[in-house]
């Protein structure tokens, strides 16, 4: 069983057996985290969806304390390994997948820009499709909506989907890319963390409850689901 957790913003914790993954660590500088990077330990595993800062803010601070494996794709491996001192990483590429201790992870393509904080090229914004335990969990990442989601994310167990606008799809799109993608739940991510991306989430699920055959899943920072 898979415990996932929502660490606000698009940060995400998943725990499996002895792995703890944290997707996009943004977390100290955070407005609305209930954590701070320091307060997390025993995390093997990072996952990075592109380099903005919302999505990579604390990600050398955890894998250099906790010895976590940083993967993302090649240029941002390689900008964490050279410029963050990380020992551990793992460099991928659109439509790829890795074997880990924890399951399988596939990167998947995301319509959206990768520029790191010092002008470094990120190459690619990906998201990620992972399959822990025989289910499937897909994970948008920043994104506009787009119709190759299918190809990868099709019947889904869960759909990670943002729903905040302004810098990716926003509400309604978000419910026509869970029609397209059919997965049983939905959850919403990268809304309400400042006020330009503020969303009225009971409004996106009663939308998605009357427009869609998913299960809408609202957390609230710190809340957990069972994959
Ligand atoms: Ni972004
Ligand atoms: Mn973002």
């Amino acid at each position: 069983m898979a415990t996932i957790t929502w660490l606000s913003h698009a940060s995400w914790l998943i725990e499996t057996g002895e792995s703890k993954i944290i997707l996009d660590p943004f977390l100290s500088d955070n407005p609305t985290a209930t954590i701070k990077a320091e307060d997390l330990v025993g995390v093997t595993d990072i996952l990075i969806s592109h380099g903005h800062f919302d999505h990579i803010a604390d990600a050398a601070v955890i894998a250099n304390k906790n010895g976590a494996t940083i993967t993302a794709i090649f240029e941002i491996a390689q900008w964490f390994a050279d410029k963050h001192k990380v020992e551990s990483t793992v460099g991928m590429n659109i439509g790829g997948a890795a074997q880990t201790a924890w399951g399988t992870v596939k990167m998947t393509p995301a319509l959206h820009s990768s520029q790191l904080p010092d002008g470094s090229y990120g190459g690619e914004p990906a998201g990620f499709l992972l399959n822990i335990e025989g289910k499937r969990i897909y994970f948008a990442c920043d994104t506009a909506i787009f119709s190759d989601m299918k190809l990868y994310a099709m019947g889904v167990d869960v759909a990670v989907l943002p729903i905040g606008d302004l810098f990716t799809m926003g509400i309604d799109d978000s419910v026509a890319a869970t029609k397209m993608l059919g997965p049983a739940r939905v959850v919403p991510s990268h809304y309400n963390t400042w006020p330009p991306i503020e969303q009225d989430a009971q409004l996106w699920a009663d939308q998605i409850s009357q427009q869609t055959s998913a299960k809408p899943v609202i957390l609230p920072v710190g809340g957990s689901f069972e994959l």
